[in-house]
């Protein structure tokens, strides 16, 4: 890694001559048959990390290929892949599977139906390279989990990125596309070797600028930027404006129901497919924290989803309608209205209603990606729907890139929560897939965590969490542990002793981070605005609806059935049991349920004001050791990264002491109960 441009793809030479032996017999020709632009990508690809890999550039075979060495196209393209075609269905392979054999005759085959699937078997075959593996006897079959692999990004034409902690847009500059494309390329190449395969470029806030991204003013541009997402098998799609046909097609209303607006939507959906026949289609922000929607014609989400699905439908595009609708200017004296409801009571009444090609995109908690929050009960709520889910890469509430946070822990967790829709193992990877209704379309989408700096996501160690998201939505059964050794390895090379130490570091951040900012599930004690740093009450008063009730007695939301908001009654039993009482939820979302005293034994033995104490100054602590591991591997680090690091380490640990401080000293003067250890408590 030497300025952290390549991520992990800077392919190193493999120093240690045993490891690289036993890999450049296999390697030394490659064939990789067909002339399309993703199968170009490809045969790039794949000799630019062998040479790099090995030190000599591979013979590049021609047709008919010779008796070893790598051959790489899709079953259709030469006989050469009869052998293997016989032992794999390749309709079970479907658009994106692909196969990795060794066969007898010394030959290696990446093989799939389509060009995308050769495209990511050859990144397969690299990672194995990368990360140390075995090539021998060689035999990998992977169908991906979901099926759309979806990144978003929230930046605006001005070139700012909202919620972006590395740098500006990469896209866009003064309200124009960039002109040299060349880093949306290198962007390109790194998500298509996480099989990303769906990409939206600009925010779901889409302000006046980006309401013009799907008109003849900038659509020739979108087409240069598609087709380069295109060479990597990548579809793209564009965040829109609800109220286009007022703010950009002159018309006087965006009533759904309107002839006038499904026509204007057509014409509008036939001008993107002229200039972009492989675009992806929209994403809808609608009805929420101010964009306009269907509520103010009177019409609901079913008639503003479907009537912009039913434009696109003919071109094979699809509408993603996001779920993030709630009341945003809430009454904080009101304790009856629960934000947390909002999504579930919005949308589970319309399940059914919507068209085929719309897919609902769910945010994985019902609040906005605090540190904890329990899942969305729409997975599991909604049965006749689409869905995707929704994570946030970039680290809004979670560091914001400048702590230390890998996120792995936290959606795997999330894939692995149990619905219970269908009985037991009804998880959201079943769910958000479409696997456990039988939906067709599903699959995952996240707000990226890239910018223009250098490094790509500011925090070098951030990109762990880019790479693992990409993982982990081809495959959820994938643990936290083996995809940051991967990304390690890839990123850094194959060091032992710096391995250990940054997978410790890697997989203690999250349980860090947690400890030193928010207790028990209790969340949005941030700075509003910005969401940077600990305040207590700054979203306390608010119209926000992002309220911990503490007073000189307890702290926390009642949601329960019984006494509450009802939220917990979102879940399917046994769930909603489980959370309904303070005895059975979990700790760590206790304050998110119940409203307790700070005198409340939690099922750890401790009170909840003692774990305030206790997560706090051993989260600081351990906050602060993070430098100490880091010094530790300082040789085995090239210096620009090593230093950047550790500005940035060092600024967590004086900021996690921050936190500690202001969230522990707020507790202290409202409970008056003391620390048992005596600690220091302003
Ligand atoms: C959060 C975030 C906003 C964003 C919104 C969304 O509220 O702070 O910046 O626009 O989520 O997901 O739409």
């Amino acid at each position: 890694i030497d300025n952290g441009y390549d991520c992990w793809l800077n392919y190193k030479y493999i120093e240690e001559d045993r490891l690289r032996n036993s890999y450049v017999e296999s390697c030394a020709q490659i064939t990789v048959i067909g002339e399309s632009a993703v199968m170009q990508s490809a045969r790039r690809e794949l000799s630019l990390a062998l040479t790099s890999m090995l030190g000599k550039a591979p013979e590049s075979g021609s047709f008919p290929v010779s008796d070893s060495g790598i051959v790489a196209g899709t079953f259709g393209s030469s006989p050469v892949f009869d052998e293997l075609a016989r032992e794999y269905v390749i309709d079970e392979l479907g658009d994106e599977g692909y196969v990795i054999r060794a066969m007898d005759n010394d030959r290696l085959y990446l093989a799939a139906a389509t060009d995308k699937g050769v495209l990511y078997a050859v990144f397969h075959f690299i990672r194995l390279l990368q990360t140390g593996e075995s090539i021998e006897g060689l035999r990998v079959r992977q169908v991906p989990g979901n099926g759309l692999r979806m990144i978003n990004h929230w930046d605006n034409m001005d070139g700012s990125i909202e919620r972006g902690y590395a740098g500006n847009s990469i896209f866009y500059r003064d309200g124009e596309f960039v002109g040299d494309k060349g880093r949306i390329r290198d962007y390109a190449r790194l998500l298509a070797s996480g099989a990303i395969n769906a990409v939206s470029i600009n925010n779901v806030n889409v302000h006046q600028q980006e309401s013009k991204l799907i008109t003849k003013q900038f659509l020739p541009e979108v087409a240069i930027v598609a087709d380069i997402f295109g060479d990597y098998g990548i579809r793209l799609y564009l965040s829109v404006n609800f109220a286009s046909p007022i703010e950009i097609g002159g018309l006087d209303t965006a009533d759904p129901l309107a002839p006038e607006v499904s026509e204007w939507w057509m014409r509008a959906a036939r001008d993107i497919y002229r200039y972009v026949p492989d675009f992806g289609g929209f994403v809808v922000k609608a009805d929420s924290e101010f964009r306009p929607g269907p509520f103010t014609y009177g019409r609901n989400h079913a008639d503003g989803a479907n009537m912009i699905a039913d434009a696109l439908e003919p071109f094979g595009g699809e509408v993603i309608w996001r779920c993030f609708v709630y009341n945003c200017l809430q009454d904080w004296r009101d304790r009856k209205t629960d934000r947390a409801r909002a999504a579930y009571d919005h949308f589970t009444p319309l399940d059914g209603q919507f068209r085929d090609n719309v897919l609902l995109q769910i945010k994985n908690g019902p609040m906005d990606f605090q540190v904890r929050e329990p899942v969305s009960p729409l997975f599991g709520g909604l049965k006749r729907t689409n869905q995707l889910l929704e994570l946030q890469i970039t680290q809004e509430y979670t560091g914001q890139q400048r702590h230390l946070c890998y996120l792995v822990p936290q959606w795997k967790e999330v894939f692995d929560f149990d619905t219970h829709a269908r009985g037991q193992g009804s998880t959201v990877a079943e769910t958000a897939s479409g696997r456990l209704f039988g939906r067709k379309r599903g699959g995952i989408a996240a707000v990226t965590n890239i910018g223009d700096d250098a490094n790509w996501t500011g925090h070098v160690l951030a990109q762990a969490n880019w790479y693992g998201y990409s993982r982990l939505a081809w495959d959820a059964g994938l643990s936290s542990e083996q995809i940051a050794l991967e990304w390690i390895r890839m990123t850094f090379g194959q060091e032992p002793g710096l391995e250990s130490v940054i997978l410790e570091m890697l997989m203690s951040s999250y349980g860090i981070y947690e400890d030193y900012t928010a207790p028990l599930g209790v969340g949005w004690m941030v700075n509003p605005g910005h969401h940077y740093g600990p305040n207590v009450d700054g979203y306390e008063y608010s119209k926000w609806g992002t309220y911990h009730y503490a007073d000189c007695h307890g702290l926390g939301v009642d949601r329960s059935i019984r006494s509450g908001t009802g939220y917990a009654g979102q879940y399917h039993y046994p769930v909603a049991a489980t959370y309904e009482s303070p005895e059975s939820c979990p700790d760590e979302l206790l304050l998110f349920f119940h409203h307790v005293p700070y005198t409340h034994m939690l099922k750890s033995g401790k009170t909840v004001i003692q774990h305030i104490y206790d997560t706090h100054f051993g989260g600081a602590e351990r906050a602060a050791n993070l430098i100490a591991q880091w010094d530790s591997i300082a040789e085995k680090i090239d210096g620009q990264t090593y230093r950047e690091t550790r500005e940035r380490l060092v600024h967590q640990a004086e900021h996690a002491g921050e936190w500690r401080d202001l969230v522990n000293t707020y507790f202290y003067r409202k409970s008056g109960i003391a620390d048992e250890l005596g600690r220091l408590i302003y």
